[in-house]
């Protein structure tokens, strides 16, 4: 593992921040944003100052070479930048920039499908005895118009995970949209080409790679049918996987201080921990049972201890509650209003934890789902409403674009852009994107919250409470979260002492300084940093 002088390796440091390009920053007035976009915005992802969020890396969803069916999880071509978003030369200046501010670029690696549009489809589907043929996963029916298995398609809209190719007389497999191909990964030629996607990559400068679905790398080669009850079949399959991730792995280790991601969507945290505890597959796996628990202090210390349980020396969690598949916090959390204050406890718990914390666009600034109306609906799973674009500045001011786009916004700019634009944000004292700053920066300054040990602590009912130290002598930082609707007293935890200063509250109207822990009463929805010992 290659680690900075006498430090923890980048990626464990601090937060590794999500852009999901369309929506970031618009710079050529199209409506889509863009790479000159991105780069137009890096000091507010880090300037070296407080005055910005300090972000340890940028994760890019995809702005290949793609038609665009699945908004760039179709890709044509793996080495080149849709014209939408630039130009490799582009590219090429975000890295240097990025570098210039010591922000890492992590590429989305999309290799479990291409898109139908890539030159490798077009040359399997032209003939059966094309060499590009087994490149995909292509099988006889079961009889007209019955597919090959039962497979579906994780679209639920799309329905079976199979088309029927009339030209050719046999079914493709598609795990995703039918516009989205599975490679055949039985094929080494397939994995010997995504080896070298990786390496272009690793040669223009990139730091990591988020791997698209990585659990789906490996599948039963007998294609057998979904059984309930049983390991399933179209994912997972041991221990193939392992295998080939373990060869994913060495490819990025042939380049000093690469990282690899995983979006690991299995909600078996034992399944998970499988690709992080060797040390030598994924460095760090997304941890989907985390987004998917309800908004309950139990529940989270359960899946937290859950994972501490499991994991193996080499094991360094990837904490995530959004993303772009997601709805947002403050949206999904909203039931009783309080979803924007529990958007700001979030943001102290990715921090505070032991593990990375991955930002997604828009979370610092507490942002909710954007309202889509039907006519503007263009994604077939339901998820433009956390793909809005971001609001830079205030519409009465920039106009209706809100400093993302001087063009028509390829998706509505949330209702709520006036009053969470990032501009005006940034000169309030009590916003979340103030808080998000205070939040990494004390990351940096109290390097405990980085590297120290962590234990899970009883301090009252729905109060989910950590320690982060050091040494054994309780010395250290204090997190505690309000998960109820209404005001609760902390309870001093077991064998800590009864004083602490307080850090950093999610509630603005907090004062910092010297508190006592018995008794505090924390606000709905607040979470604290308090100093022990
Ligand atoms: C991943 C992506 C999602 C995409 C899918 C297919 O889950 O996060 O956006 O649609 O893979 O590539």
């Amino acid at each position: 593992m290659a680690e900075r002088a006498g430090g923890q390796p980048w990626w464990q440091r601090g937060a590794i921040y999500q852009i999901y390009p369309r929506s970031f920053a618009d710079s050529d007035g199209d409506g889509i944003g863009d790479l000159r976009g991105i780069v137009d915005h890096l000091d507010h992802l880090n300037d070296g100052t407080p005055a910005s969020l300090g972000v340890e890396a940028i994760w890019l969803s995809p702005f290949y070479r793609s038609p665009m069916a699945d908004f760039g999880y179709d890709v044509a071509d793996y080495c080149d930048v849709d014209p939408i978003f630039g130009t490799l030369a582009d590219f090429d200046r975000l890295v240097v920039e990025a570098h210039r501010r010591d922000i890492k670029v992590v590429v989305d690696f999309v290799p479990n499908h291409s898109s139908d549009q890539h030159a490798w489809f077009a040359a399997a589907r032209a003939a059966r005895d094309d060499p590009r043929r087994d490149w995909y996963v292509w099988r006889d029916g079961g009889g007209p118009g019955r597919p090959p298995n039962n497979w579906r398609s994780e679209f639920a809209a799309v329905g079976r995970a199979w088309t029927f190719d009339a030209a050719s007389g046999q079914w493709y497999l598609h795990s995703f949209l039918p516009e989205q191909p599975d490679l055949n990964w039985d094929n080494p030629e397939v994995e010997a080409a995504m080896h070298d996607v990786l390496r272009f990559w690793c040669e223009r400068g990139v730091d990591g790679f988020r791997i698209d679905v990585a659990q789906k790398l490996a599948k039963d080669p007998q294609l057998r049918d979904v059984r309930p009850g049983e390991p399933p079949p179209n994912e997972d399959w041991q221990p193939t996987i392992h295998e080939r991730l373990r060869r994913l792995r060495a490819v990025v280790d042939e380049y000093p201080d690469r990282m690899l991601v995983g979006e690991v969507y299995l909600l078996d945290l034992q399944r998970v921990i499988a690709y992080i505890n060797s040390g030598d597959e994924l460095h760090l796996a997304h941890n989907f049972t985390f987004l998917h628990l309800p908004w309950d202090a139990a529940a989270f210390r359960a899946s937290i201890d859950g994972f501490e349980a499991l994991a193996a020396q080499a094991a360094w969690p990837a904490w995530f509650l959004a993303n772009h598949d997601h709805p947002r916090v403050a949206s999904r959390f909203d039931a009783d209003g309080q979803g924007p204050a529990r958007a700001r406890a979030v943001l102290l718990m990715l921090y505070a934890l032991r593990g990375t914390p991955f930002v997604y666009q828009g979370e610092e600034l507490g942002l909710p789902d954007a309202e889509i109306p039907p006519d503007r609906v263009v994604d077939v799973d339901g998820r433009d409403p956390e793909r809005a674009p971001i609001p830079w500045r205030a519409p009465s001011q920039a106009g209706p674009g809100a400093g993302f786009t001087t063009g028509e916004p390829w998706l509505p700019i949330t209702r709520a852009a006036e009053e969470l634009n990032a501009e005006r944000q940034g000169s309030d004292d009590a916003s979340t994107l103030t808080l998000t700053r205070r939040l990494a920066w004390l990351r940096r300054d109290q390097p405990v919250l980085a590297t120290g040990e962590q234990r899970t602590v009883d301090a009252g009912d729905d109060l989910l409470a950590w320690l982060r130290s050091d040494d054994d002598d309780g010395a250290g930082v204090l997190a505690i979260v309000n998960f109820a609707a209404q005001p609760r007293a902390v309870a001093a935890p077991p064998g800590l002492a009864g004083h602490g200063t307080l850090l950093l509250s999610t509630d603005p109207a907090r004062d910092d300084g010297a508190l006592t822990l018995d008794g505090l009463r924390l606000a709905a929805g607040e979470g604290v940093l308090i100093r022990i010992g």
